[in-house]
């Protein structure tokens, strides 16, 4: 029997699942799935790696308060390892995120403090820049996912490899989204670096400034969408975005009817920017004229959005269903 010394061992090692009963056209689609991972999602990875980072540089001292700007899956994935290691823990969230999110992270005893969706970078009430503030004020350390290279790293040392090993070095092409950049930097590297013509493909939600910057080098202005994690207003310090040769924009409609699906067919529940990941990955495999092995994330549980995409009411009142 294998047993582990504590939660943060359980980190990683995700399972590769093939996607059965939705039409990929040629491909084979596989998921990994980061949900299986203790904090319900892929941002466990990088919390442990940005932590031990900081307690090995001597940035994070114990007795010291935590801090970092998320769209809730860092502060989960962070609440495990500051419980573990006995650091307090604020979280700043735009206030879009769903309502489980807020409670799982009090839960877990981080101070949660939400601030305006509606707002861009450089506006004193945008998570980043309150999260800064609030550091600098306090003298606590910001975590900064979209600055910190130990974000990129963690995937780069472990999901990359993983992904890689799973596919026995057969993979065509690769799926993800943009929040930080960690994964696509990450993994996207990493892949490249074993099979240079390995496809990195962006899934970005309609409304972000990513999917027309990747497809056609377009500066847009950001608009709005209700997937949470993935999608951006500006294109974050520690993201390559270059890696990324394709990119499909996916609405809100289409990403979260996804993630029903996903649920519904395969068993699998996954969240609102999986839907995303997932829908942008079944149209690649659907525009292949031959057959390609193609692997795209289940980033977080859909238990998160129960209040929201599961919820037909909810579905209804974004014109979502
Ligand atoms: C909830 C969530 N946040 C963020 C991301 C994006 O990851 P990254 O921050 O590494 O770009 C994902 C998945 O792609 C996600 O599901």
């Amino acid at each position: 029997m294998k047993v582990y010394d504590n939660v943060l061992e359980m980190i990683g090692n995700t399972p590769l699942v093939k996607v059965n009963n939705i039409d990929t056209g040629p491909c084979d689609l596989y998921l990994k799935l980061e949900l299986q991972n203790p904090g319900g999602s892929i941002k466990d990875r990088i919390a442990v790696e940005m932590i031990n980072a900081a307690e090995r540089d001597g940035k994070l001292k114990p007795g010291d308060t935590i801090i970092e700007a998320t769209a809730g899956n860092t502060g989960l994935g962070l609440a495990l390892v500051a419980a573990s290691k006995g650091y307090p823990l604020m979280i700043v969230m735009p206030d879009k995120m769903s309502q489980e999110k807020v409670n799982n992270l009090r839960a877990m005893g981080a101070t949660v403090k939400q601030t305006r969706s509606d707002v861009q970078k450089g506006h004193p009430e945008y998570y980043q820049d309150m999260a800064a503030r609030l550091a600098e004020e306090n003298g606590w350390f910001y975590v900064n996912q979209f600055e910190n290279p130990a974000n990129v790293e963690a995937h780069y040392k472990s999901t990359g490899p993983e992904i890689w090993q799973q596919t026995n070095g057969e993979i065509d092409a690769f799926v993800c989204g943009v929040g930080s950049g960690g994964t696509l930097t990450g993994i996207g590297r990493y892949l490249r670096e074993q099979k240079s013509d390995v496809d990195l493909v962006l899934a970005d939600p309609a409304g972000s400034i990513l999917e027309p910057l990747v497809n056609r080098g377009e500066h847009v202005e950001a608009g709005s969408w209700l997937a949470e994690g993935i999608g951006e207003d500006f294109v974050p310090k520690i993201c390559e975005i270059e890696l990324a040769n394709k990119a499909y924009a996916i609405s809100d409609k289409e990403g979260m009817q996804m993630a029903r699906q996903v649920l519904e067919k395969e068993g699998v529940m996954v969240g609102s920017s999986s839907g995303t990941l997932i829908a942008a990955a079944v149209r690649y495999c659907q525009d292949q004229t031959e057959k390609k092995q193609v692997v795209t994330l289940a980033c977080d549980t859909g238990n998160r959005y129960l209040s929201k995409l599961f919820n037909d009411e909810w579905m209804r009142e974004n014109n979502l269903l």
